[in-house]
């Protein structure tokens, strides 16, 4: 389906990015109609372009600073948002451990913008991006909604276990907002078109930018960070989900919040595939899919890093009337196809 006149509008923070691209993408085929706002500070507008090829149409986007509080009373007061969705935010878990105030301000003052002009603007239902990260190590897995958040172990995660209290409170005031947390896992891949994709700035944080780059020739060869875990193989375990089956467990979630508008209504809900893979076994999947043998060594465990997580995802199952569509070797292969799209550029 593609958005007519009367397309319910959706406000997407942080559109041009890796994850709010992709549910850029899925909005309009749900028959949504997207507005980005961006600042493009960890994004690039040559998303934008890859967007109109995909979905053959420009889609409307304001570069503006969600913390901005005149541009965005402007764009609400413009534009007649039936939703939003909530990814602005910065991300860098080692970063955020060097500049805590930049992440708290950021990450909290957007989202608590965002709850103030939604009232005023009559704008009921709000998704947003939060994290497996507020989990820590948790003792029971695979991990439920109802596994109590852990300390966080960043700053970053900090501002996503907080962003949900602030949203949980603001509900719980009787505010007429109804709001879901999706607590992402490990999102990878990319776009089948590779058109869009993940664009990490700089040398690579997480595990499948750095293997595809690793592949592509641009980083001389990948650290597995440990192999001395109590594991199938000692390396750690995670729940890599698709971004495209992510991207779409967000259009069920506004769906979901669209069923009774005059309730207040908060919840959160996994959003991984609910199975965990070791890193070698990612590895493994890697070469066997794209035919690329990997340069890798062991090294030493990244200060910070869980043993184990992965998602029990029944809640999402029942909830959002959603599964994951796509296998970890597709992921990869998307993954893979997006980084020879984007060549020796870094
Ligand atoms: C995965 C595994 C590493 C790189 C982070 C954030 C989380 C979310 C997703 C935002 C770990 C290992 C990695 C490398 C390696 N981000 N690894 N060599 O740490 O699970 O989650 O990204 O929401 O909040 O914490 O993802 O991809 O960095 O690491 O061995 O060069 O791969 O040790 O076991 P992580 P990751």
């Amino acid at each position: 389906m593609t958005p007519t006149g009367n397309s319910p509008k959706i406000l997407v923070t942080g559109g041009a990015g890796f994850i709010g691209s992709h549910t850029v993408v899925s909005l309009v085929e749900a028959g949504f109609e997207p507005v980005i706002v961006d600042n493009f500070s960890n994004s690039e507008r040559s998303a934008l372009d890859g967007l109109r090829v995909i979905l053959g149409r420009d889609v409307t986007c304001y570069a503006a600073n969600c913390n901005d509080e005149t541009a965005m009373e402007n764009i609400f007061r413009k534009e007649a948002f039936s939703g939003v969705i909530h990814f602005a935010a910065y991300k860098a878990v080692g970063e955020s451990v060097q500049k805590p105030l930049m992440y708290y301000r950021n990450n909290l003052d957007s989202l608590m913008l965002l709850l103030e002009l939604m009232p005023k603007y009559k704008v009921p239902s709000l998704v947003f991006s939060s994290s497996c990260t507020v989990y820590g190590q948790p003792e029971q897995l695979p991990v439920t909604e109802e596994t109590p958040r852990l300390p966080a172990q960043s700053p970053y995660g900090n501002t996503k276990a907080i962003s949900e209290d602030i949203i949980r409170d603001t509900v719980l005031s009787k505010s007429p907002i109804r709001a879901l947390a999706l607590r992402y896992f490990n999102p990878i891949g990319a776009h089948p078109s590779a058109e869009i994709g993940e664009l990490p700035l700089g040398v690579p944080a997480n595990l499948v930018p750095f293997i595809t780059q690793t592949a592509a020739g641009i980083r001389h060869s990948l650290t597995v960070y440990g192999n001395d875990y109590n594991t199938p193989d000692g390396t750690c375990v995670r729940d890599y989900i698709h971004v495209m089956d992510l991207a779409e467990a967000h259009v069920q979630a506004l769906r979901k919040l669209g069923e009774n508008p005059a309730d207040s209504f908060y919840d959160v809900i996994n959003i991984g595939t609910g199975r965990g893979e070791t890193v070698l076994n990612i590895i493994k999947t890697f070469e066997q899919e794209t035919g690329v043998k990997l340069n890798y060594q062991i090294g030493a465990r990244r200060p910070g890093d869980v043993e184990q997580v992965y998602a029990d995802v029944t809640k999402a199952n029942h909830v959002l009337d959603w599964t994951t569509r796509r296998t970890l070797g597709e992921s990869l292969r998307d993954a893979w196809r997006w980084q020879q799209k984007l060549g020796s550029a870094v």
